[in-house]
């Protein structure tokens, strides 16, 4: 197997095509009228932004990262598979999320616990302000979240798929600081076990401090989508407004706040 390290890590943990209709009917039942621009910051390969230009003709999505090799991936392998009127209504940026922009959106998204990144007040403080600032009135801003009782220990966990094994390895969980470290490892079929194809230092924030922090800089409404559970009590990806959760072993949730109509 040609090893293709964002192709893998798509199909093990992306939806892009899922996200992004997610995004663009949620602000509609929201705000009553359709979201045009999206601005997925941490975009990476920027796969949401390409799912949300086709949802529309009049849609346009700005992508921020700052790495280079995810961007230079994305403009080889699928952004040269779109239309040219599609190419133009999406703009690249290679930089830092908290470096001032002039860019007006509808939705902010920071999606796979990107901003877990931050691990001072501080600086997530200066981005959710940037994120107010950059949206339009009435615009969404969308965070992910994770956590529970077994996000906080040591394990590795394997998700067979057709032609490689994924590996989510936690590694270590510091109680004081919240600090974790995880890994991606992937096993190619019938080859060695590739390891730490990613490696993620992160601050595991809990969703009151996300939710103040946001408040805190003025969002209005600020909540929180919980997922709804099957039959066998995993997630079934159905994302509710919450105010309660349920205990459980790992959960995952998205803090939304709107900046205030004018
Ligand atoms: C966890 S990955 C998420 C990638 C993608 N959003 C996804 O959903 O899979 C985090 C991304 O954030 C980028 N990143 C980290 N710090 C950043 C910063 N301060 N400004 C912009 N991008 C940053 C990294 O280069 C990386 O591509």
């Amino acid at each position: 197997m040609n090893f293709d390290k964002y192709k893998l890590y798509t199909e093990s943990v992306q939806s892009p095509e899922v996200d992004a209709q997610f995004f663009d009917q949620y602000y509609r039942m929201y705000n009553g009228q359709e979201a045009l621009v999206l601005k997925e910051d941490f975009c990476g390969t920027f796969l949401n932004s390409i799912e949300w230009i086709k949802r529309g003709a009049f849609k346009k999505a700005i992508c921020v990262d700052l790495d280079p090799e995810p961007i230079a991936y994305s403009r080889a392998n699928y952004l040269s598979q779109l239309q040219p009127s599609q190419v133009e209504r999406i703009q690249i940026f290679e930089r830092d999320v908290l470096k001032k922009s002039e860019e007006k959106v509808d939705v902010i998204a920071a999606l796979n616990f990107s901003t877990f990144i931050f691990k001072e007040r501080k600086k997530l403080k200066k981005y959710l302000k940037r994120s107010l600032k950059t949206l339009n009135p009435k615009g969404l801003f969308f965070m992910d979240c994770f956590g529970g009782m077994a996000t906080q220990e040591p394990l590795e966990e394997e998700t067979e798929h057709k032609e490689f094994s994924y590996f989510w390895d936690q590694d270590s969980f510091d109680p004081v600081s919240h600090n974790a470290q995880f890994y991606i490892h992937f096993k190619p079929n019938g080859e060695k076990k590739i390891k730490k194809v990613f490696s993620y230092n992160w601050r595991m924030w809990t969703l009151p401090e996300l939710k103040d922090l946001m408040i805190e800089v003025g969002f209005h409404d600020v909540h929180i989508l919980w997922e709804g559970s099957g039959p066998n009590g995993e997630g079934n990806g159905q994302f509710a407004r919450a105010e309660k959760g349920e205990v459980c072993e790992a959960w995952v949730a998205y803090v939304v706040g709107q900046r205030p109509p004018d």
